[in-house]
């Protein structure tokens, strides 16, 4: 049970997990990876600044939309220390990642649909498969190789 005196104190780590609803080996695992900080108390124990709480929020937020953690890690370091991130710093993180979950629902529908093109056919073949060779921009030149020489590179043409 959370009481009064606890709201205006810094969480243990216990207190964050059962606010948050995070395991305390994952906010573990998140300080570890630098996405968020503690103090340490007189006896050594970790405790949070309740600011902790909505960069927890975030975190499972983006974690659901399946940012990677170096991004998040990116995005809550720009954020100013010792404070909640606002309404306007969600704003503009999540219209950031609208658009990466836009990227990724745009190359996963691509994906499905050279699947279709492979269901039944089995060739699996570097030329032909859309998908055994996912990627192959020099391929689109033609066969052999096209990488410049090291004298060249950085020439314009
Ligand atoms: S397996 Fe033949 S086109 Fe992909």
């Amino acid at each position: 049970m959370i009481t009064k005196e606890m709201l205006h104190k810094e969480l243990s780590v216990g207190q964050l997990s059962a606010r948050s609803g995070v395991a305390v080996t994952a906010l573990h695992f998140y300080e570890a990876k630098g996405l968020i900080k503690s103090n340490r108390n007189q006896g050594n124990q970790r405790r949070y600044p309740r600011e902790v709480l909505r960069r927890v929020a975030l975190i499972k937020i983006a974690q659901r939309l399946g940012i990677p953690l170096a991004t998040i890690h990116d995005a809550l370091h720009a954020l100013p220390d010792g404070r909640a991130p606002t309404a306007a710093d969600w704003k503009n993180l999540s219209a950031q990642w609208r658009n990466d979950l836009d990227e990724r629902i745009n190359k996963l529908v691509w994906l499905r649909d050279q699947l279709n093109g492979c269901m039944g056919c089995g060739c699996l073949s570097m030329e032909a498969c859309p998908l055994r060779n996912f990627g192959d921009v020099l391929g689109e030149q033609g066969p052999g190789a096209h990488l410049l020489e090291p004298s060249e590179r950085g020439k314009s043409r």
